[in-house]
């Protein structure tokens, strides 16, 4: 970890894997963002999901082993329990502790569920223990988080859940789409700040992580759409010349010098479609909200 961070640090244009703005504060901190009026992908994805519960959960069938990519406080696939029905639900997530939290809350709930939490960095790779179920492997993948990878890293990790699968597997995916970059721009640069306190307190996750000297106060936010790389970039800019200090290493910024923490790439249907089709999956339902501003996909795994 230790030297991922120095690497991307010290790197011509510094840059953080987004992974880092996930400590359990940064988790609260996103929580947050969810509840914000500019930011629409959350319960864009909530009205898809109550407006075609029912439409997903036949396509899907009752019984299923739930994978819950980045599960968070899990309230996602919580919602969808009732009808979905899955025999049993799996929780990975990189924040351990919060996730823990979560899972002890939801299993009181849903006392007939059999569950299970997995604090991982799934994103290079899935280590599911012999004690999740291969039967109806459902691999669940809300909120857009698919765009926070490239897109060949993101064929790279849906190849990697296929090869997870049996044909009797799929995924449900859930996929921002493009549109409007004033939507896009404020969605990650809201009037409260709280986009901004999220990106600046991946510097504090740092000074743990890395034993690093970053004061928060000498850095800003900066998030915007870059319509070329379809993709929202997460910046942190110098405010003025500056030095930073971690465990085995140290640069200077000069002011407006940035940090890259975060692309959220944003897809047109078709190309998330081709996305899946080209990681073994067979999308064989989409479902929009109105204004097509995001997309929540079924897919199944089709034969190698
Ligand atoms: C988790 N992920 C899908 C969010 C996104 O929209 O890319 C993370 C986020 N970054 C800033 N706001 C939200």
């Amino acid at each position: 970890m230790l030297a991922e961070i120095s690497a991307g640090l010290a790197a011509n244009h510094a840059h953080v894997s987004p992974k880092f703005l996930y400590d359990a504060l940064g988790s609260r901190l996103f929580e947050a963002i969810c509840e914000l009026p500019e930011y629409y992908p959350t319960r864009t994805e909530a009205g898809i999901f109550a407006a075609h519960g029912e439409a997903i959960a036949r396509a899907i069938g009752p019984g299923a082993t739930l994978i819950d990519l980045g599960a968070g406080n899990c309230a996602k696939a919580a919602s969808l329990f009732p009808l979905l029905q899955p025999a049993q639900y799996v929780a990975i997530d990189i924040s351990a502790d919060f996730l823990r939290e979560s899972i002890e809350r939801l299993q009181q709930r849903f006392p007939r569920i059999d569950m299970l939490g997995l604090g991982q960095d799934f994103s290079a790779g899935l280590d599911l223990p012999a004690s999740v179920r291969t039967a109806q492997r459902l691999f669940f993948y809300p909120g857009s988080s698919i765009g926070n990878f490239t897109p060949d890293e993101a064929g790279a990790f849906l190849r990697r859940a296929r090869a997870q699968c049996d044909t009797d597997g799929g995924l449900l995916i859930g996929i921002d789409l493009v549109k409007d970059s004033d939507v896009l721009d404020a969605a990650y640069d809201d009037a409260l700040g709280v986009t901004a306190a999220f990106n600046l307190n991946l510097l504090r996750h740092l000074n743990v992580l890395a034993g690093a000297d970053f004061d928060v106060r000498q850095w800003r936010h900066r998030g915007s759409f870059n319509a070329a790389q379809s993709r929202i970039e997460m910046h942190l800019e110098a405010r003025h010349d500056l030095t930073v200090h971690w465990q085995g290493g140290q640069r200077s910024f000069q002011a407006h010098e940035r940090i890259h923490t975060e692309n959220s790439y944003k897809y047109r249907q078709s190309a998330a479609v081709g996305l899946l089709e080209q990681a073994g999956f067979q999308a064989s339902e989409v479902w929009t909200d109105p204004q097509g501003w995001f997309a929540v996909i079924h897919a199944r795994a089709i034969g190698n």
